[in-house]
């Protein structure tokens, strides 16, 4: 590290430390931090200390992988002259946490903002994996606007079974059709589900997190080629050393999230989320990370950014393979590569590595044409996400990639009306309601039949549940019904192939127009026209919305911990990124 670099940057850290205005408190804040054999070389001779943001616990398996991978980047740190202070992150673990693991990413969130800016550290290191980590690591990056880099685990080995693929998430939907219609039992259920995880690492499909970390390289937060690594190979290890190294050189750099995470690298996002066929959550981990930051970013720019981008990543659900075919075709830079030849990307956005991302990825061509596709070859044209509205909400997001052939045929048949349908509302009152009654034949749902979440938002069912996308009753399965129309104020797996209109904001419970909805009303979705309607009057809606008022709102279940009814009183809608509403105007933090 040259001196050049070292004049730029004061270490904020030396305020703890290094203090001789306040020697009382700096032999306070000196003393314990040598106790455990610390030297006071190491903590007074303006050496940066780099944290590293452990999310990996026994807890969190998904992530679990960092602990041994924080080895491998202790030793970037050291090798670059820095000192290292690793420190646990509240576990957020998408599969173990009742009642929903997105409960918790504001509160990861504000634990790492209060350790970010409370404690003696002048750059961080972000591990992050599973599906919320990604986020919450960032937004708290964002907030407190120190260096920060992301590394991320990796996905794990891809699942086999019987000679297939098994992808993390997207197996779970089929095997739950296969137990459904009694061609599997219970035992070879599990079996089949368990295939999908091989190995340490986070989920090998492009679901949520390999979407969020995907994105978050396109952000310009991690080293190039860092998020598709899978998680048990030797590269892994080694970007864990280079991204160590790397913290320390930007503390001396100055190099911030501010300096990164511009408009133009959101909208690279926008672009790179469409080509990877990214999950739905990413629009709301995504603009809550620009809210954090202060960027400009509504629900409305992933379609007018995103929509007209191809799908180019054959990856399960939207294509075939997983997260060992993804890297060795090359990872985000070769997708980046490939848009940058079609003038999709920013390319004078700067990242992580202080370069641009237009000099990191250019000529990075994909080596397997069939994984990541080139324009010419891909999967679907126009594979962002369209936004819709109408009285049912302002807001909703689908993502028309994974519209399969058999929904289209089904649904979208009306040769004067080819994007629109019609259908008889079937109203479920949060996820319970859904199990306890969906395979009762008596209540006729039918392939006519549009299927409706409500209070599954942030507010009704704290966090926003993963349950819009809804499987059709055993009835109809067996019929080979596989795919209703899902509509809902909830969220959906990133996981999962249903082409649902969810993220339905305001919700339910923040009076949203799906509180007015009943079943067995008409509702009307057009795809082209971007609307979704419950076709009764005006005047009909207005008679409703008074009866709701006077009965005091949507009535939602009550909280069950502290934080969901701490939450609750202050959280933005899905649209909004589900931020903390009073956190937003507290912005680089570390400055003050
Ligand atoms: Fe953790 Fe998918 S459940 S990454
Ligand atoms: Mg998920």
């Amino acid at each position: 590290m040259g001196n050049s670099g070292q004049a730029k940057a004061k270490l904020r850290s030396r305020q703890w430390f290094d203090n001789p205005d306040n020697p009382g408190m700096t032999a306070l804040y000196l003393e314990r931090y040598l106790n455990y054999g610390l030297t006071r070389e190491e903590l007074q001779s303006g050496k940066p200390i780099i944290g590293i943001a452990q999310t990996g616990s026994d807890l969190s398996p998904c992530n679990r992988h960092h602990i041994e991978l924080a080895k491998r980047t202790r030793a970037g740190i050291l090798a670059a002259g820095g000192v290292v202070m690793e420190f646990p992150v509240h576990p957020i673990q998408e599969t173990g946490k009742r009642p929903t693991a997105s409960l918790d990413r504001n509160l990861a969130y504000l634990g790492l903002v209060e350790v970010l800016y409370g404690y003696p550290l002048d750059g961080v290191v972000l591990t992050t994996g599973c599906d919320k980590t990604t986020p919450a690591c960032i937004m708290a990056a964002a907030t407190v606007n120190i260096p920060s880099i992301v590394l991320s685990g990796g996905p794990m080995l891809n699942g086999w079974h019987h000679g297939e693929r098994t992808g993390s998430g997207t197996v779970v939907w089929k095997a739950r059709e296969l137990l459904a219609e009694g061609k599997l039992d219970y035992e070879q259920f599990i079996e089949l589900v368990a295939s999908s995880a091989p190995s340490v690492g986070h989920c090998n499909t492009m679901g949520t997190a390999s979407t969020m970390n995907s994105l978050a390289e396109a952000l310009g937060m991690s080293l190039p080629g860092c998020a598709a690594i899978p998680a048990p190979y030797r590269e892994r290890g080694q970007i864990a050393y280079e991204t160590g190294k790397r913290i320390v050189e930007m503390v001396w750099e100055d190099l911030k999230p501010s300096d990164i995470m511009t408009r133009e690298a959101f909208e690279n996002v926008i672009v790179v989320n469409s080509a990877i066929g990214g999950s739905t959550n990413a629009p709301v981990h995504i603009n809550a990370i620009a809210r954090h930051i202060g960027v400009e970013l509504n629900v409305k720019d992933w379609e007018t950014v995103g929509h007209e981008v191809p799908l180019l990543v054959n990856l399960q659900p939207a294509g075939q393979y997983l997260g060992e075919e993804y890297h060795r075709a090359g990872g985000v830079p070769a997708v980046v590569s490939e848009l940058m030849k079609h003038g999709l990307i920013r390319e004078k956005a700067l990242t992580v590595n202080g370069r641009t991302i237009g000099d990191n990825c250019r000529d990075r061509a994909a080596t397997d044409g069939d994984v990541i596709r080139s324009f010419e070859t891909a999967l679907m044209q126009d594979a962002g996400f369209i936004v819709l509205s109408g009285n049912l909400f302002d807001s909703a997001i689908m993502k028309t990639s994974v519209i399969s052939d058999e929904f289209r045929d089904r649904y979208l048949t009306n040769p004067e009306d080819p994007n629109a349908f019609e259908g008889k509302a079937f109203v479920f009152d949060g996820p319970e309601q859904y199990h306890k009654l969906i395979d009762d034949e008596s209540l006729g749902i039918d392939e006519h039949s549009v299927l409706f979440m409500r209070g599954a938002g942030p507010i009704g069912y704290p966090g926003a549940a993963e349950v819009v996308n809804m499987q059709a009753p055993a009835y109809l399965l067996k019929r080979g019904i596989t795919s209703l129309p899902c509509i809902g104020d909830g969220r959906q797996s990133g996981t999962s192939g249903s082409p649902s209109i969810l993220n339905a904001s305001p919700e339910a419970a923040a009076g949203g127009g799906l509180a007015l909805l009943k079943t067995g009303d008409r509702v009307r979705i057009d795809l082209g026209k971007r609307s979704a309607n419950i076709l009764i009057s005006d005047a009909e809606l207005a008679e409703r919305r008074a009866a709701l008022e006077k009965a005091g709102g949507y009535k939602y279940p009550a909280s069950q911990t502290p934080w969901q009814e701490i939450q609750r009183g202050m959280v933005d809608q899905l649209s909004e990124g589900m931020v903390l509403k009073p956190a937003v105007k507290y912005q680089r933090v570390a400055e003050t």
